[in-house]
């Protein structure tokens, strides 16, 4: 059975706890080989990837997010599921509430941000306008209504550079520019799903509030703690939200790069750039057709 589900699990989350008759697999890619897990949630074969590694061995700038997401995309992944632990700019999202970002602020500085690095494998100016998959987040929101969780429907998560946490007056400045919430993994994680046409949300959990708002210092203890006493409802949410996933995708995440499927050429009328045509669709030869 072809894997199109996908979790990727983030700070606290490196134990793939909703699967059964797990297995492990190794994928390689253009970037580098990844090892994840495919496991099943009733009848589904789900994939799941610890983002920092086992025990938290990667820090988020050292990730290599361009193997990840292109393993996914080999193994057939069409919806992902990721996890990260954030800190809350905002005093309406506390320590605890899920939020279903919907826009992001890109602060980070060292990553590779694309697949598409000219020469064969063409340039592609991807769309950002609704980087989070809509229908996954709808999804999310269903199951946590249902769960009765705290949750945010939007938010917008400005991602740093880490390992550090931010200064306060980092903090003040992001919150002058609209952020939310502030994190270290979510770019170029959803630009690269973006690139890959992949569904892809983010299940923020407020483990702190940010710098300065916080009346103490922070600690990656802290974080890891508020994920540990929120264990239990992430997994309610992602293994809810798995069984509610739609193989056949409605949105438009899964023409982001190629544009709507229109003619014999399949070019949409788009300029081979912006649709990213020119050798762009193959993903540098990376990735098999059927699954493309
Ligand atoms: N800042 C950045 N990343 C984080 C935080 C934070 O306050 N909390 C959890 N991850």
């Amino acid at each position: 059975m072809t894997v199109r589900i996908a979790l990727i699990g983030g700070t606290g989350v490196y134990d793939p706890a909703v699967l059964s008759d797990l297995r492990e697999e190794h994928v390689t890619t253009p970037y580098g080989d990844v090892g994840l897990k495919v496991g099943r949630l009733e009848g589904r074969e789900v994939a799941f990837m610890a983002r920092h590694g086992q025990g938290h061995s990667v820090p988020p700038h050292l990730v290599n997010y361009r193997a990840n997401i292109m393993a996914l995309k080999q193994l057939g992944v069409r919806s992902i599921l990721a996890t990260a632990a954030v800190g809350s700019l905002n005093l309406d999202m506390e320590p605890g509430d899920f939020v279903f970002c919907d826009q992001f602020l890109d602060f980070t500085k060292s990553r590779a941000q694309t697949f598409f690095e000219g020469g064969p494998g063409g340039v592609v100016h991807v769309d950002m306008t609704e980087p989070y998959c809509p229908e996954l987040r709808a999804l999310l929101g269903k199951v946590a209504v249902a769960l009765k969780a705290a949750v945010h429907p939007i938010g917008t998560y400005a991602v740093t550079e880490g390992p550090r946490f931010e200064s306060p007056a980092e903090i003040r400045m992001l919150r002058q520019l609209g952020a939310d919430l502030a994190g270290m993994t979510g770019v170029p994680e959803v630009v690269l799903a973006r690139e890959a046409e992949i569904c892809y949300a983010t299940v923020c959990m407020v483990t702190n509030f940010a710098a300065g708002i916080s009346p103490h210092r922070l600690t990656h203890e802290e974080v890891l703690k508020a994920m540990q006493m929120n264990a239990a409802k992430i997994c309610s949410l992602i293994a809810g939200t798995v069984l509610l996933i739609d193989p056949e995708r409605k949105c438009l995440c899964h023409e982001a790069v190629r544009g709507p499927v229109a003619g014999p050429d399949n070019n949409g009328g788009r300029s081979a750039v912006v649709g990213g045509r020119a050798g762009a669709r193959n993903l540098g030869g990376a990735v098999p057709e059927e699954e493309r």
